[in-house]
């Protein structure tokens, strides 16, 4: 049986800022200078993310379309917060006839985190950004910036910040 410290190990997966456990498998050898971004970056990176039950991934934000697949495990839930704090909860699971989708498209500058849903033990997911992933587009405010722009998500707030 896989247990979530087997695959850790076998992934050789790090904690990760925002929450959970990660591990980049891909980077493009290749890099250039996209429009608004500071700089270089790889043309496409991808990471393998990993939840457990009582984990989740704290609200952030980053620069580029964060494509989602799910591999292993239990559905998560990606909640994402609209600029205009418009609110969409998503389902990533294998479950498809029951409203859980396998891929999703979290888009740029939107703010996102997940958690394993009601029930779940962990689930084992793919991360795959263009331009790559770099720490410099990373933004992750605390839980008092978020109350101040988002009083609406109060209760919401309350589980998904640090
Ligand atoms: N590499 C390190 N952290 C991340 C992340 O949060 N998302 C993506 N796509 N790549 C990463």
């Amino acid at each position: 049986m896989q247990t979530v410290k087997s695959i850790i190990e076998n992934l050789k997966m790090l904690t990760h800022p925002e929450g959970g456990y990660f591990a980049e498998h891909y980077r493009s050898s290749e890099s250039f200078s996209p429009a608004g971004f500071d700089g270089q970056r790889s043309y496409a990176t991808s990471i393998y993310f990993l939840l457990e039950k009582g984990q989740f991934s704290a609200l952030h934000k980053i620069k580029s379309d964060e494509i989602w697949h799910f591999y292993l495990g239990d559905p998560l839930e990606i909640i994402e917060i609209e600029p205009n704090g418009n609110l969409i909860k998503t389902k990533l699971g294998q479950n498809i006839t029951n409203g859980e989708v396998l891929s999703y498209v979290v888009k740029a500058g939107n703010w996102f985190g997940s958690r394993p849903l009601e029930g779940s033990d962990f689930s084992l997911v793919g991360c795959t950004v263009s331009p790559g992933f770099d720490f410099s587009d990373f933004e992750m405010p605390s839980k008092a910036y978020f109350q101040n722009i988002f009083p609406q998500h109060k209760n919401l707030l309350e589980e998904m910040c640090r």
